[in-house]
């Protein structure tokens, strides 16, 4: 398996830990690539997510790549996505209810497309972002909410 990992090293900036994760999860940067694709496939048909999505992007290319590399670092620590995904989302309009549409679509795909270990790996991973997202969409609704000063506190 060293091999593996030496041959990671020009796409894992953690060659051994993403060999190590492949071979615990099955997971692959390629399958990882047609997961994306047909997951982001599902959303742009459904119609609560669908419109949400073509309000903001034009160009899909793009988006599969870095959803790739997101991926791709969140479940193999590849670390190959830069981004700021707390502020992507923070003025979009949604509510819990958009989140449990997509986690549901995700958890279709995710199980359709490996085996048993490498799609629990993926859904655990999400049902927790998922969750630190929806906390920053209601943290950026909630700045007009009074914020607490040093004499506010055990006063
Ligand atoms: C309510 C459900 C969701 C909706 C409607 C949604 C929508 C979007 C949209 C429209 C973008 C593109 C933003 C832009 O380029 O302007 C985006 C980006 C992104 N989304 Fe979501 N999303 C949702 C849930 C999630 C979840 C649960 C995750 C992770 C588990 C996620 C991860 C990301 C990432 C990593 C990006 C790229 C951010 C960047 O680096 O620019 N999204 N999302």
């Amino acid at each position: 398996m060293a091999t593996a990992a030496h041959d990671l090293r020009a796409t894992s900036a953690r060659p051994d830990m993403t060999a190590a994760l492949m071979r615990e999860t099955g997971l692959t940067d390629a399958c990882l690539r047609q997961f994306v694709e047909d997951f982001y496939a599902q959303v742009r048909c459904d119609p609560v997510l669908g419109p949400i999505f073509a309000a903001r992007l034009t160009e899909w290319e793009p988006h599969l790549a870095r959803m790739t590399d997101f991926w791709s670092s969140v479940a193999l620590m590849t670390g190959r996505y830069h981004g700021r995904p707390m502020e992507a989302h923070a003025q979009l309009p949604v509510d819990w209810s958009h989140f449990e549409r997509w986690l549901t679509l995700f958890r279709q795909t995710a199980t359709e497309s490996f085996a048993p270990d490498g799609a629990a790996h993926l859904i655990a991973r999400a049902e927790r972002i998922a969750r630190s997202l929806h906390i920053a969409v209601e943290d950026s609704r909630a700045s007009a909410a009074p914020r607490l000063r040093p004499t506010d506190r055990g006063a």
